[in-house]
This record gives C-alpha cells, structure tokens and sequence, in this order.
C-alpha cells in the first residue's frame, strides 16, 4: 500500500542566539527559573528588518530540493505550516516561498494549525499521495514567532524561538507514514491566542495600547491540556496500530516544555534513550519544532532507515495530533 515518506529533510535556525541571561535584562527572570520550569536554555531569534517566516522556510526548502535533486518546476504541491505569516492574509507564505525558489504553477497554500501544523501537513501530503493526485510534495514550517512576543511578559517571552524546517514527501511501497490521529477543539481557543491583526481586531492603535498584537498564553491551563491530549492522541495511534513500547525507536513530540514532553513518555514508559528533544537550545518554534528535532536527530546520525518513530503535538485551537511513521531512505 503506497504511503507518503519523507524523502528529504532539512532546518534552518537564524544566527542570533537569545540566552536566558539576556532575557533576564529585559524582564523580571533568571536562567534557573526558565531553566527548571521549561528546560529551554536559548532559542534563536530572526534579527533585521524586511524579514518574515518565510526567510526561515526559503533556505530549508531550498536544501531540501538540492539533496534530493529535485527541480524547482517538479514540485506539484507546496504547503506550508505558520502562525506567523509574512502578511496577515494575502498573500500566503507558500507563495512567498515559492516565488523566492522559482517554484511556479504548483498548488501554494498555508496551514494555520498553530503548534501541530507539521502533522496536519503530513496528513495532507499524506492524502494526496494515497490519492495519487501529487507525486512530489514540499511541506514546511515557518515560523518568526518573535514578530508577537512581548518583550515585557516573562511568562511567554522565554519560551518561543524562530526556525524553519522543509521536507520532501514522495510515495514509497515500503516506508513512510503508517497511521495518524489529528484533531482539534475550538473550546480552547482563548487560552492561547493572537488577538490583533486579523479581521476580528484589525491593528489600532487602541488594540495596540493593549498590547493586544502580542500572543496571550494561560500557562497552566494550556500546559494540562497539552499532556492531556498528546498522551490521549498517542494512546490512539498504539491501540490502533496494536503497538507496544517494543514497536518504537523514537518519541518526538512538540517541543514546549521539558516537563510536557518528559509526560509524554512516562505515558509511554518509555526509556529516556528513545526521546529526540532539542528544547534547550531551540526553545518553542511552534509548528517548525518537529522537523527541526527530526532533522537534528538524523544529522546526529540517530535515525536509520526502518526505524519507527511516534510524533505528537499540541497548540492553539486547542489542535493536537499523533502521527506512527516508518523512517525511509531520506537526504539530510
Ligand atoms: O506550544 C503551544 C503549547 N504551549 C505550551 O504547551 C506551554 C504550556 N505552559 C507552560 O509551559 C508553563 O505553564 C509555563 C512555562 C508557561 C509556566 O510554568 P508554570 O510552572 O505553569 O508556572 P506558573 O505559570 O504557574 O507560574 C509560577 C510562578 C508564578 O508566580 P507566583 O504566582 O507563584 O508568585 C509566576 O508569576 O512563576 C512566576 N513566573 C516566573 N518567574 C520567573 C512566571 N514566569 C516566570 C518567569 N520567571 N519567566
């Protein structure tokens, strides 16, 4: 049965690098705090004007396309996964990304899907490969999640970081994606929230005054529901799949919190050996955090052909999703 796999795959992280020390000069904080309660010890941040996400997903997709050797006009399908867009609605980042990589005709559009938007892209590709309708798929994340951080708020500014992650999904009989659980609930949508900016609460200054262009996070609550519903999403996948611990080689969750993902597997009982986590010197890139752990892993070398690997992600919506997919013959 044909399945949709990951042929090629790369990241890119921007050059500054932001420390829990720095932060601790722009609020009220210290490194042993951020540290304990996250596990983040520095992300990178995207500096410089007349820069969107977009400029983290162009070099990540452009590797992509060199590794594999695929020309820009083979591509028949590009979406991209963001919650921080180039423009708040027209044009979409997809179409940014291909205009800068010269990727013409093909189907360009964004998913909005917050932290889970790597797995909702591969369910599509996925979708479209069963289907037969695309042979050649670029997914990517692209996230400057910098861009609505508001450098006065501790309880968020230390958590999010920048990054993009690009890959290459093409049919293949033997390896790939074997089963997904994707999900979303509205119920939770003002626990983590971008108010300003869209055609709700278009930019003023009355919303700016209130800070209202900057994300608002209630920790704690976002926080239980994340480990309620990845573990619920992954309990999903392994009864589905008949799987046991014994049935997977890596754990590679959303990249939030230390203490979410460390959830995640106790819940699998699984050994610390079999966790891919990049959280302290990425920190949150929201929908770029699983490809860019996926990708740092393989260039660790730590990802082999036929390995199994279990995803699962949490964000705004409340979305959440778990995906089991088999590791196939894939250029980093
Ligand atoms: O990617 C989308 C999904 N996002 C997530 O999954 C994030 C989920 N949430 C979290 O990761 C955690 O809730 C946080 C890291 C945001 C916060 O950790 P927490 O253990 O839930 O802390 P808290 O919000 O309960 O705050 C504990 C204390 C508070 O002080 P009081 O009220 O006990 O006096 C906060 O004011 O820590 C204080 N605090 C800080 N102290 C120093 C909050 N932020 C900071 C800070 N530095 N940066």
């Amino acid at each position: 049965m044909v399945k949709a796999a990951i042929t090629g795959l790369s990241h890119y992280l921007p050059d500054y690098i932001l420390t829990n020390d720095e932060i601790a000069t722009m609020v009220e904080t210290n490194d042993e705090w951020i540290t304990t309660r996250t596990g983040i010890k520095e992300r990178h941040i995207l500096k410089g004007e007349g820069k969107g996400s977009s400029a983290l997903a162009i070099p990540a997709v452009r590797d992509v396309l060199e590794k594999t050797g695929t020309a820009p006009e083979e591509v028949e399908c590009l979406i991209c996964a963001t919650s921080s867009p180039d423009y708040a609605a027209w044009p979409s980042t997809a179409c940014v990304i291909a205009d800068a990589l010269n990727i013409r005709g093909a189907m360009c559009y964004d998913i909005l899907s917050a932290c889970t938007g790597f797995l909702y892209c591969l369910q599509q590709a996925q979708a479209f490969i069963k289907s037969g309708i695309y042979k050649k798929i670029i997914i990517c994340s692209a996230e400057k999640c910098s861009s609505f951080m508001n450098p006065k708020d501790r309880t968020t500014l230390p958590l999010f970081g920048d990054g993009g992650a690009a890959a290459l999904i093409e049919p293949s009989e033997e390896y790939g994606v074997e089963i997904t659980k994707i999900h979303a609930d509205g119920a939770g949508n003002d626990h983590l929230i971008h108010v300003c900016g869209g055609s709700f609460c278009p930019p003023s200054h009355e919303a700016i005054d209130k800070d209202l262009h900057y994300i608002f996070q209630d920790g704690k609550y976002v926080f239980k529901n994340a480990v309620t519903f990845m573990t619920s999403a992954v309990s999903e996948v392994m009864e589905e799949g008949h799987l046991t611990l014994d049935d997977i080689d890596w754990i590679c969750t959303h990249q939030a919190n230390k203490r979410i993902i460390e959830s995640v597997r106790e819940h699998c009982n699984a050994p610390e050996e079999k966790v891919i986590c990049n959280i302290d010197h990425v920190g949150n890139t929201s929908s770029a955090s699983i490809p860019i752990a996926l990708h740092e892993a393989a260039q660790q070398g730590k990802l082999k052909k036929g390995d199994r690997i279990l995803l699962a992600a949490f964000g705004s919506g409340f979305t959440w999703g778990s995906i089991y997919l088999t590791w196939a013959d894939c250029k980093i």
